[in-house]
């Protein structure tokens, strides 16, 4: 059998979901996606929230297909074409510059970049959900493109191109994009501040409060923001960068009260700058303003800061504790907002023990409660940036090229 008649190896990566501490929310180019500002987030552990996806290229296809958790999807879209067009030309980079095929040895070879891509990814949480499903995969996309093609060095680039938090998927523990300032956008890179192993107390419980798709997507949202806001602008050029800092400060030095803090102040004004948005975007509803005053009675009756919410564009709580803090404040959330149904589904990911909490306390903090206001818990904490997945029975598509799931 002649090298390029082989069925091609197909390539099975995962990539993480982030949660930003200080949000990105505005573009200085809508085409590369370049922020006006820089932002930070915390990587979530793939164990709990992740997207894999499945490449393979074969000399058989004939044509770039795609399928969005096992559904065909249009491979034309503007941004999925940026990042497969920056990842052949890297390729083609790698190999010196050869011909538009990417080879230069005359032999097209088992990787040649004439052959088309097959693409299957899927996301192991509900993508309504409003969990970021966009950085997650975009960020798998570019990483499985690059284990494909064999590229190695700076690929948060091209991620970003995807969907501009995915940048920061690209790498785990605690990540910063830096804005950068170049036209051309090869500075506007994301960087590790920080492993997952760097806090290994901290926990991160998500509150899925509706699994509604969002009204207003945040790519319209910040537009809208960025012709109207005025707090938007005052935000981008004098509050983030001190605040970049200090958040850089806080995590080295496990400062949780500082980071709580600020994690709070900032998911705070981003909301306020979407209310400054004119007409305005509203993304809390009442469920989450009610997480937002329970989290402060809660700090409040211990005299400090235990637990941080942070709320992207939706209505879902990210909570930050340490692990000392979990058990005591989930059966505070469960006696606030009782599930209605499934009670045994209410909490999942990390485990959680059962917990008393003091009747001083529990009269502090709880209000009349809200049952089904909340539809599932889910438990984690900082984790690793993309992996290649070696075993073969996690591919997505078959030798065939097709979805697995589809036959
Ligand atoms: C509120 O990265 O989804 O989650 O670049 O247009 O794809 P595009 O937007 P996206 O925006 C994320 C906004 C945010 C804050 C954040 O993650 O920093």
């Amino acid at each position: 059998m002649a090298e390029d008649d082989k069925p091609l190896a197909p390539v099975t990566c995962t990539a993480p979901v982030n949660i930003a501490v200080i949000k990105y929310w505005g573009k200085r180019d809508e085409d590369l996606i370049l922020p006006i500002n820089s932002s930070l987030s915390v990587t979530l552990h793939q164990d709990q929230l992740r997207t894999t996806t499945t490449a393979v290229i074969s000399r058989d296809f004939t044509e770039d297909r795609l399928w969005l958790n096992g559904k065909e999807a249009d491979v034309g879209h503007p941004r999925l074409q940026s990042c497969l067009r920056e990842m052949r030309r890297l390729a083609r980079k790698r190999r010196g510059g050869g011909d538009s095929n990417g080879d230069n040895s005359g032999d097209p070879g088992p990787l040649s970049l004439a052959y088309k891509v097959h693409i299957a990814s899927e996301n192991n949480f509900p993508t309504a959900a409003g969990l970021a499903s966009s950085a997650a995969g975009y960020a798998c996309l570019v990483y499985t493109l690059a284990r494909l093609y064999g590229v190695e060095g700076e690929l948060s680039e091209v991620a970003r191109q995807g969907s501009g938090s995915a940048c920061r998927s690209m790498f785990g523990g605690f990540v910063q994009w830096i804005m950068g300032e170049n036209a051309d956008g090869k500075d506007s890179v994301a960087q590790q501040v920080a492993p997952e192993t760097h806090w290994p107390q901290l926990r991160v419980l998500i509150l899925v409060v509706s699994a509604e798709k969002k009204l207003v997507g945040s790519t319209a949202g910040m537009q809208t923001s960025v012709q109207t806001s005025l707090l938007l602008k005052h935000r981008a050029k004098a509050v983030v960068p001190e605040r970049m800092a200090q958040m850089i400060e806080h995590i080295q030095q496990q400062d949780f009260e500082a980071f709580g803090k600020l994690t709070m102040k900032e998911s705070n004004q981003f909301h306020a700058t979407c209310l400054d948005t004119f007409p305005p975007i509203f993304y809390l509803n009442d469920v989450s303003k009610q997480v937002v005053a329970l989290v402060h009675r809660f700090n409040g009756h211990h005299g400090k800061t235990k637990v941080a919410y942070t709320f992207d564009a939706g209505p879902n709580a990210v909570l930050f504790m340490l692990e000392d803090t979990v058990d005591e404040f989930v059966e505070v959330v469960k006696r606030s907002f009782p599930p209605e149904k499934n009670s045994d589904q209410f909490l999942t990911g990390l485990p959680v023990e059962a917990a008393a909490p003091s009747e001083e306390l529990l009269s502090a903090v709880l209000t009349d409660p809200v049952p089904g206001a909340i539809q599932y818990l889910l438990l984690t904490k900082p984790g690793p940036g993309p992996v290649l997945v070696e075993d073969a029975s996690c591919h997505l598509l078959g030798a065939d090229g097709l979805p697995r799931s589809n036959r």
